[in-house]
């Protein structure tokens, strides 16, 4: 057989390929349309109740699905040069669907009488306009492009256990209005944002040479914080939430933490190293509920 028959017949088995990934990308438009708000039914049996366990979490997760918004402006800037298949992926699937988690949210919290999601839309901090500078440089935009599919994969990740366990506690309550009509249809939307990163994080890591994965490793050590938490009261905002969903001790916290990151300490390293998860992942999420306590204290 010819070398390059032999090589096209290697790159057919391999999982990653662009065409493969726009095959995801059509399915999850076609399958998946954005949630249409008139099909919730927000009716909740006792509000109070649901308020007492529940609004930090409601909160927190509605201003991080409503603040997709912003963070398209954001990749818009740190993927000057993305393929096609990312643009397609998060402008024409990736936000329209979030954005309606969030909408759906935020309309089920203002119903329970809470105050809606202090949200930031339009703001890029100096921080991303720098990285936008780097990732001008082609090869290092390969690296800012595999820190968004790390950072994509462990969001989507912690959005799916949250949801699980924001569902299960409805239920246990009684409230499957909108367990069933809000929960569940979002959740059925996030699996296939994972894959889509999970798919380009393989695709890409096999193909990064190895100065590229050195520097994705120290950056993603020095950057890593969970999605909409840029801050300390936000930090400690994520906190509340792992509280509120039964995660809130260093045990059950560092259980959920290995299951986000899985494929991360798979991809990265960590699990050679013996570690079942990057430890800086342990740590942030460990300082979300640290600091949540330390608020909790001074209230
Ligand atoms: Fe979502
Ligand atoms: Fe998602």
């Amino acid at each position: 057989m010819p070398a390059l028959s032999l090589l096209r017949t290697a790159r057919r088995s391999e999982p990653w390929s662009e065409p493969r990934l726009v095959a995801h990308v059509d399915r999850l438009a076609e399958e998946h349309p954005p949630i249409d708000l008139a099909t919730c039914d927000f009716t909740v049996r006792r509000p109070d109740e649901v308020v007492a366990r529940f609004a930090p979490a409601l909160d927190y997760m509605a201003r991080a699905e409503l603040e997709v918004e912003r963070n398209t402006l954001e990749l818009g800037v740190l993927l000057p040069h993305a393929p096609d298949v990312d643009r397609y992926f998060y402008r024409e699937v990736w936000q329209p669907q979030e954005s309606q988690h969030g909408l759906a949210l935020d309309e089920l919290q203002v119903r329970l009488g809470l105050p809606p999601a202090q949200t930031d839309l339009t703001t890029l901090s100096p921080k991303i306009r720098a990285v936008g500078a780097l990732a001008q440089v082609g090869a290092l935009q390969d690296v800012v492009r595999m820190l968004y599919y790390l950072t994509g994969m462990t969001t989507e990740r912690s959005a799916l256990l949250a949801y699980h366990r924001l569902h299960d506690g409805l239920v246990d309550m009684g409230e499957t209005a909108v367990a069933d009509t809000i929960i569940t249809p979002i959740r059925r939307q996030e699996p296939g944002h994972f894959a889509f990163y999970q798919l380009s994080a393989r695709g890409l890591w096999s193909r990064l040479a190895e100065w590229q994965r050195w520097l994705v490793r120290r950056m993603r050590a020095v950057s890593f914080a969970p999605v909409a938490a840029g801050d300390d009261s936000r930090k400690a905002d994520v906190g509340d939430m792992m509280v509120a969903l039964g995660i809130g001790t260093p045990e059950s916290a560092d259980e959920f933490v290995q299951t986000v990151a899985r494929t991360e300490a798979e991809l990265l390293g960590a699990a050679d190293a013996g570690l079942a998860v990057p430890p800086y992942i342990v740590r942030s999420f460990r300082e979300c509920l640290e600091l949540a306590r330390q608020r909790a204290a001074l209230a």
